[in-house]
């Protein structure tokens, strides 16, 4: 701020009057006063000055210094959003090779089933013949067991498992000498012992793939009896696979409901009648009941019908 300064005493404006030595001291003084007093109002605007240009120089520092962070700011943000789109995209491949993984294995399964049904087909043309066991038994036991795994509520593909499985039950028959498997007469004990190892050559057959894993338990065990009393390893109860528990009903009810060189046809009735009376025993109760639920809702007779209408 401007300091005002008065001017005293004033110069005499008298005309005629003397201006002395004191007057000139005075003024003289008075000059020097206004100088020292603007003096220090230009040190004080000065330093005022200074202290605003100050001021401003750290506001513009500190401007300067948001304007670099924002800059460092963004250019993280920008190196995110580079990698954030890098990794969808390799998330992206990554999915790919996987859908194509999955495509692959889908097809390689699919080639599998393909030669595993061959197999079974040659396997099953190798034991008709030798056997003389009619491709429609064999078909029947496959449409019983899969009705059976349904009604015991098993998912899709296990009936389907179970179903293509059942027709390869008697394959390690192949090995069975022709005079005891034909014979039409009762079988000595040494005879019987042969024809138990058709099981195990069964088994054997079968390899070791898993398209096959059903399979050879069905071949192993379906001679076994719910009381353990089968052939030829003696399991008894659960331990017997449920795809085995099931064939062993459907191969017996079927054996005894067809013609066969040493007897004729049991009727429906009476072959149900012969399983129910093994349940608990022979077979698995569980699986006689499903069988016998089959039976009263007709879809015993109506697959019947259907393999021997397919036959013809
Ligand atoms: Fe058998």
């Amino acid at each position: 701020m401007v300091e005002s300064v008065e001017v005293s005493p004033p110069i005499p404006d008298v005309p005629g009057a003397q201006v002395g030595p004191d007057v000139f001291r005075q003024l003289l003084r008075q000059a020097v006063r206004v100088a020292d007093l603007a003096n220090a109002q230009a040190t004080r605007m000065a330093l005022d000055f200074a202290e605003i240009y100050r001021r401003e120089q750290r506001a513009r520092d500190e401007v300067d210094a948001h304007l670099r962070q924002m800059s460092l700011m963004e250019k993280q943000a920008t190196r995110y959003a580079e990698d954030l789109a890098q990794m969808l995209r390799n998330e992206r491949e990554r999915r790919h090779e996987l859908e194509r993984a999955l495509e692959q294995e889908r097809v390689a399964n699919e080639e599998l089933r393909r030669t595993g049904l061959q197999g079974i087909s040659h396997l099953l043309l190798a034991a008709t013949i030798k056997d003389q066991t009619t491709g429609s038994h064999l078909l029947r036991v496959r449409r019983y067991v899969e009705a059976i795994a349904d009604r015991l509520g098993m998912p899709g593909e296990l009936v389907e498992e179970f179903g293509y499985s059942s027709v390869m039950h008697d394959v390690g028959k192949i090995h069975t000498p022709d005079h005891i498997l034909q014979s039409e007469h009762h079988l000595s004990t040494e005879e019987f012992e042969v024809i138990k190892q058709h099981c195990i050559d069964g088994e054997t057959m079968l390899g070791e793939a898993r398209f096959f894993e059903t399979a050879r338990a069905i071949a192993r065990e379906h001679h076994e009896r719910w009381d353990g009393k089968g052939y030829p390893d003696g399991k008894a109860g659960k331990d017997i696979s449920l795809a085995a528990r099931i064939v062993s009903v459907a191969d017996v009810f079927d054996a005894l409901t067809s013609k066969r060189p040493y007897k004729d046809a049991w009727s429906i009735a009476t072959g149900l009648a012969s399983v129910e009376s093994g349940a608990g025993k022979q077979f698995d109760p569980d699986v006689v009941a499903a069988f016998r639920a089959l039976h009263d809702d007709g879809s015993i007779e109506r697959i019947r019908a259907e393999v021997a209408a397919a036959s013809d």
